[in-house]
């Protein structure tokens, strides 16, 4: 009876192995939550994107997707070591299908130029990728929605640098307790799932077309960026 114990317990233990499940003995606590989600996407950056854009693409009953005329994914150069986070796309951006076509999208060129920056050095995505109708700001729900597939996306590009513009970008990855007139122009250290970041917050560029005088602001923020891409040898 015993020698029958001992040896189903091997063969049970033999099974495990082969599956290559290491839970049975194993001391380590089970982890019920999954703060960042994993980059479980085979293949180089591009197919990798792809795969996202594909996942994004087959959300089920979303108001957004279903309001919507296209997928706004990302623009600009897939290897950069800087990405920049906006809030969602406006009506240029659903027709074209890309973020940061508009207005706000033309004072955001302007901005990069001013730190010789432009499309072809950074990476631009958005919280949400599809428009908000009316342009409202997308709702936590809809946020909550779309989080996990912008986690991956910072994962899969794999940035230096993030720059979040605006509230919306801002407390989507920081926190809701998070102001951006205080948080703005400041760095802060933070992982999302392998990637390690230098995060920074700075105005929204529609916001800064309503409230120019806040420019200046923005422009402390810019040379920040441009001191910290150095100093990192980006
Ligand atoms: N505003 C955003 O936040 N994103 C865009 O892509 C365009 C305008």
């Amino acid at each position: 009876m015993k020698k029958n114990l001992n040896q189903n317990l091997i063969n049970l233990i033999e099974y495990y192995n082969l599956i290559n499940a290491n839970f049975l003995l194993s001391n380590n606590p089970i982890k019920r939550t999954i703060e960042n989600t994993t980059v479980a996407f085979a293949g180089n950056k591009s197919e990798k994107l792809d795969k996202l854009k594909r996942k994004i693409q087959s959300i089920k009953n979303c108001d957004l997707k279903k309001n919507a005329t296209n997928l706004v994914f990302g623009d600009g150069n897939i290897n950069s070591k800087i990405m920049l986070i906006g809030e969602g796309p406006g009506a240029n951006e659903d027709k074209e299908g890309k973020p940061f076509v508009g207005r706000a999208g033309k004072l955001l060129d302007k901005m990069l130029e001013a730190i010789k920056l432009d499309r072809t050095k950074v990476y631009i995505s958005n919280v949400v990728n599809y428009r908000p109708p009316s342009n409202r700001k997308p709702s936590d729900e809809e946020i909550e929605r779309y989080l996990p597939h912008l986690k991956d996306h910072i994962q899969i590009i794999n940035p230096k640098i993030l720059v979040l513009l605006g509230s919306t970008a801002l407390n989507a990855l920081i926190g809701n307790e998070v102001v951006i007139s205080k948080a703005r122009g400041k760095w802060i250290q933070k992982e999302i799932g392998d990637t390690k970041l230098w995060i920074i917050a700075s105005f929204h560029p529609a916001f800064l077309m309503r409230q120019p005088e806040q420019k200046k602001l923005a422009w402390l923020d810019l040379k920040m960026i441009r001191e910290k891409s150095k100093i990192l040898k980006i």
